[in-house]
C-alpha cells in the first residue's frame, strides 16, 4: 500500500535529516518545503508565499499517491488540526498515512540548529534561541492516541469538511 510519511516536529529536531533516510528506505518522493522557498525566494517564509507552496505540494503528494508513490511530506505540522487533515485527505486518497514524530529537548535543538548553520547555511537561515522557546510554546505536541492513528475526528465548528479547512488553510490547496 502507498504511504504518506507525515514529518511532524519543531526546526531543528532533526526531520528532514530523517525524512532524507525514508524516502531511501521507502522509495518515497521527499517534499520538504525549504527546498523550494529558499531558492525562489530567498527566505523560508516570505509574506504567506509558504502557505501557498505548501499547498501545492499537499496537492501533488495526493497526486503521487494515487499513482502508487509514497510520499515523505517534510512540514513540521506544529498543529494537531493540519495533521488532522492531511490524514484525512490521505486516506481518502486510499493511502495510509503514518505521523513520523521527531522529538527533540531544547539543548539538542539549539546545538543542531547552530550545527546546520555552521555547515549548510546555505539551506538554512538563522534562528535566535528566543525564536525556539517561543515556538516550542505554540507547538502542539502529537500524543499516544495520536501517533496511534485514532479516529481523525471533526473539522473545527464552522467547517463542512476537511478539505474546506485545507484550502483555506493552505491557499492554492485544491
Ligand atoms: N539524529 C541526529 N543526530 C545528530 N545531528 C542531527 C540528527 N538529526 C539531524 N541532525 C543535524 O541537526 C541539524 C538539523 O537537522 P534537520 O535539518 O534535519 O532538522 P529539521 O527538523 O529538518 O529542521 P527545520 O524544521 O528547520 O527544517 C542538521 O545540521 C543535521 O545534520
Ligand atoms: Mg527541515
Amino acid at each position: 500500500m502507498t504511504t504518506l510519511f507525515l514529518m511532524v516536529g519543531l526546526p531543528g529536531a532533526g526531520k528532514t535529516t530523517r525524512a532524507r533516510q525514508l524516502a531511501k528506505e521507502h522509495h518515497a518522493l521527499r517534499l520538504t518545503p525549504d527546498e523550494w522557498m529558499i531558492p525562489l525566494f530567498g527566505e523560508s517564509e516570505a509574506d504567506g508565499k509558504r502557505d501557498v507552496l505548501e499547498g501545492r505540494l499537499l496537492s501533488l503528494a495526493l497526486e503521487a499517491l494515487r499513482l502508487g508513490t509514497s510520499v515523505i511530506l517534510d512540514f513540521g505540522c506544529w498543529s494537531r488540526d493540519e495533521r488532522s487533515a492531511i490524514r484525512w485527505l490521505v486516506e481518502s486518497a486510499g493511502a495510509s498515512c503514518v505521523l513520523v514524530y521527531v522529538p527533540v529537548d531544547p539543548e539538542t535543538q539549539l546545538a543542531r540548529v547552530a550545527h546546520r548553520q555552521s555547515t549548510t547555511p546555505d539551506q538554512t537561515f538563522p534562528i535566535s534561541e528566543a525564536d525556539l522557546l517561543h515556538w516550542r510554546t505554540l507547538f502542539e505536541e502529537p500524543d499516544a492516541a495520536e501517533l496511534g492513528g485514532r479516529d481523525i475526528g471533526s473539522p473545527p465548528p464552522g467547517w463542512p469538511g476537511w478539505p474546506e479547512w485545507a484550502a483555506d488553510r493552505w491557499p492554492s490547496f485544491m
